[in-house]
């Protein structure tokens, strides 16, 4: 039974974290530790898993898929207290706490719980510049009386590749392997043979016992909640050979009353020149191990690691800073979407708690829409983020989907044939050029498929991916869809009919008669930045060739794409309208309405506010804009995964978070900073924060759905974290609405707000200078002024020689 609670926390932005109150939200509510390399899921209760660089090739501790109780493992601590087992994340003891709190933070997650007089701080994170997880481990003596207890730390290792971890049972179980020395136990499974690479487990302080046996520390039928060796108060030092290795410490700690002590736990991820592995024979080389450990051997040592971690965010987030008086508005702006951008820029669709980490790895697509939140923040990573995506494009324009962040090959299993994803690859590349000018990457040598000897400059990529689209037309002179574009289950060639076949990969990757229509939106609009690009670093005949073909894509979308009260979502195999007023379900679409208006389609008929309007009576409840209307209420097998989903969920009428940016940003292009507005605030997480009893995933960030109106469970979301709302949202609010958008030529500012945001301030750091942009209302005066002196236009002219530019806007 659900209880009548609608908040599980608070936000406390001073300190940019979100605090739980409670170790029994709803779903486990999850943070993200590691920025570059190393990285940790972390839910409220401590579970989740670590990996290096890629969640599915480089697994380092396990995660057991739907399991029960939820969340289980993780970083397990346990203290043993005159027989009373409790831990300090409420998980795996789950014995009532006198006190809890846990506060996810930026890069770092804290717990501080308190029971029969002794208050436990646990501290996780992961320090900038190295592959390891620190989990400081705090005790304090608060009772008026000595204090003997035993503290257990445990953690269960996964045997590197997870797939097989989950799978592979017959050889896995015999193939584990450790080594113990003092308190520190080393993960050597496959080192002996093709690996070099290990992971160890460390303590600060001497122990007085271990396990690295799962089934000696827990002992027999029973589980992590209550494992044998920590109800005994006595590890078993049991020396794993195959099986299931696990590394646990055991710390006897005395206190005298208001005593304190720190234990530093340190999960550490080693690689050995192949040529260096061993110290002896079947010894490992722990050199570099024992070097990483130094550095995180005394307190002074790690809080000097976390305050670096501060200042690396305080520093990111001030590339974008807000003062609006929307305390609602501005904690998403200046700390939750950058942070999720920062997120989904690392994990793509990867890995969270509903992305197992064991599918797919990068996505083309979702890469590419990631880095236009994620630009500002480090442009470094995000150029060389472009040139990965941009090796995996084939020769002839089209991508593969995926590619897996380890060997950052595309990922054959799935192929190509999505005909959106050619197009963001533009995206992203002009945002990245009107972020940082530097028009270098254009020239970059970027291979095709990753092949050796097939380079070309980026410059000739993007041609590449413009010309896919002009060469892979339909009968309406719409660009064809392919597998399915933007739209993963808008699958229009497969006509699937047996269980089991994957809707993104049965049927030809090509047909010739289906149209997308959101394709013909992109097209126009980066088309559009692709011409500018040409125009702006050096072939206009290029410009204006590509001028031409968007010319003739606008007028078959404004005839063909148009069905009278909104746009027409595609034509199927058959030539059949999908998204029309024609269709019994299906007949209205958020996708086409929000791109093709974006765009500038039919600006001059009208079509955008006509479109929108339908969005607003057919699309739009209390927590967003629906993805359709009327939903699918059979398989449709000429329609495919769309029609497979319950009426409500996913993309067969749910919420899909990551298009209704879309509609925001196409009612600013109208000048409706009402709607735009209400659109953003609708799905916004924090504003959603009351009823997360009704929302249950984190307030914090976006998840990927809510239920809809035709749903069970309408107003429930799914899939938190890794959605490309989280780019989207950002560039909806910064750049649509708050109107501070970096152009090719500079930094332009064009609000479009509704009243309640009719006076805000915005510092951006932009190409090395810091704008102090003020955007307010005063009678008699309008437009853009810098230094006190009127400006023709929106863009702030770039300085020369100066380091801070300060400008007004009244709207
Ligand atoms: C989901 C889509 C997802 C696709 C690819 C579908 O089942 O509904 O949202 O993009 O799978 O994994
Ligand atoms: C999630 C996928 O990651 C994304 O690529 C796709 O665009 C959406 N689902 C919509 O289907």
């Amino acid at each position: 039974m659900r209880r009548k609670l609608m908040k599980y926390g608070y936000f406390d932005d001073s300190a940019r974290e979100y605090v739980i109150s409670t170790p029994e939200t709803p779903l486990p509510w999850i943070n993200y530790l590691g920025s570059n390399g190393f990285f940790g899921l972390i839910s409220n209760t401590a579970g989740g898993y670590c990996f290096y660089r890629d969640a599915k090739l480089r697994r380092i501790t396990r995660y057991r898929y739907n399991n029960v109780p939820v969340d289980e493992g993780g970083r397990m601590f346990y203290i043993n207290d005159a027989g009373t087992v409790w831990s300090p994340a409420f998980r795996p003891a789950r014995t009532p706490l006198d006190s809890y709190e846990c506060r996810h933070g930026m890069g770092y997650t804290t717990f501080e719980s308190t029971k029969n007089g002794i208050r436990a701080k646990l501290t996780c994170f992961v320090p900038k510049s190295d592959a390891c997880e620190i989990e400081r481990l705090v005790i304090k003596n608060e009772s008026n009386a000595k204090k003997e207890f035993t503290v257990f730390s445990a953690l269960e290792w996964c045997l590197w590749n997870a797939v097989d971890d989950a799978q592979n049972y017959q050889r896995n179980l015999s193939i584990g392997e450790l080594e113990v020395v003092g308190g520190t136990i080393y993960h050597k499974t496959e080192y002996r043979e093709r690996r070099n690479h290990y992971a160890f487990y460390n303590v600060n302080v001497p122990v007085d016992g271990f396990d690295t046996d799962r089934d000696c520390f827990l002992g027999a039928g029973r589980a992590w909640n209550d494992p044998a060796a920590v109800a005994a108060g006595k590890a078993t030092d049991s020396l794993a050979s195959g099986w299931y290795p696990i590394a646990s410490h055991m710390i006897k700690v005395t206190l005298a009353p208001g005593e304190e002590k720190s234990l530093i736990f340190q999960l550490g991820y080693i690689e050995v020149p192949r040529e260096e592995k061993w110290e002896s024979k079947g010894v490992i080389n722990k050199k570099p191990a024992k070097e990483l450990m130094s550095r995180y051997a005394t307190d002074a040592q790690v809080d000097a690691a976390f305050a670096e971690l501060a200042k690396y965010w305080e520093e990111l987030l001030s590339k974008y800073h807000l003062e609006s008086g929307n305390e609602k508005v501005d904690r998403m702006v200046n700390i939750w979407h950058q942070y999720q951008c920062m997120v989904t820029f690392n994990m793509s669709r990867s890995a969270s708690y509903w992305e197992t980490g064991t599918g797919r790895g990068m996505g083309f697509r979702d890469s590419c829409q990631d880095l236009l939140g994620f630009m500002h923040l480090i442009p470094e990573r995000a150029r060389e983020r472009i040139i990965d995506i941009a090796s995996i494009q084939f020769e002839n324009g089209s991508t593969y989907h995926q590619y897996q962040p380890l060997t950052k090959r595309g990922n054959a299993d799935i192929g190509g044939g999505f005909n959106d994803d050619p197009l963001w690859l533009v995206a992203c590349t002009s945002a990245y050029l009107r972020e940082t000018g530097d028009a270098t990457i254009l020239d970059h040598p970027t291979p095709f498929n990753n092949v050796e000897g097939s380079e070309k400059p980026l410059m000739e990529h993007l041609r590449r991916s413009v010309n896919f689209t002009i060469n892979n037309k339909g009968p309406h002179g719409l660009p064809l869809i392919g597998r399915a574009d933007w739209n993963d289950c808008l699958n229009l060639n497969c006509f699937s009919e047996e269980p089991g076949e994957s809707f993104q990969t049965f049927g030809p990757s090509e047909g010739p008669v289906a149209e997308s229509v959101f394709i013909a939106g992109m097209f126009v609009k980066y088309g559009l930045e692709y011409a500018d690009i040409c125009e702006h670093y050096g072939s206009k005949d290029e410009a204006a060739r590509v001028r031409e073909e968007v010319a003739k894509v606008k007028a078959a979308c404004e005839d063909a794409g148009w069905d009278g009260e909104w746009f027409v979502r595609a034509y199927d195999a058959y030539g059949h309208k999908v998204g029309s007023n024609e269709c019994e379900e299906g007949k209205i679409f958020i996708e086409p309405q929000g791109f093709c208006t974006m765009a500038g389609i039919g600006q001059e008929k009208g079509y955008g506010r006509k479109a929108l309007d339908s969005v607003k009576k057919y699309l739009v409840n209390d927590y967003g804009v629906e993805i359709l209307a009327p939903c699918y209420t059979t398989y449709h097998v000429e329609l495919g995964e769309i029609s497979s989903y319950p009426p409500g969920y996913k993309e067969n009428g749910a919420i899909f978070t990551h298009n209704n940016p879309w509609v925001s940003i196409a009612a600013t292009k109208i000048g409706d900073g009402e709607m735009a507005f209400d659109i953003y605030r609708r799905s916004c997480p924090a504003f959603l924060e009351d009823v997360s009893e009704i929302h249950r995933t984190e307030p914090y960030v976006y998840s990927q759905m809510i239920a809809g109106r035709a749903a069970v469970h309408y107003g429930e979301a799914k899939n938190s974290f890794l959605t490309g709302t989280a780019a989207w949202a950002f560039v909806d609010i910064s750049q649509a609405i708050l109107g501070i958008t970096p152009t090719l030529d500079g930094l332009s500012v064009n609000p479009c707000v509704p009243a309640e945001l009719s006076n805000y301030s915005v510092t951006r750091l932009y190409r090395g200078v810091k704008y102090n942009i003020k955007v307010k209302k005063e009678a008699g005066k309008s437009g853009l002024f810098v230094e006190g002196a009127a400006v023709s236009g929106n863009v702030i002219p770039l300085p020369t020689g100066k380091s801070e530019v300060n400008a007004e806007y009244y709207i």
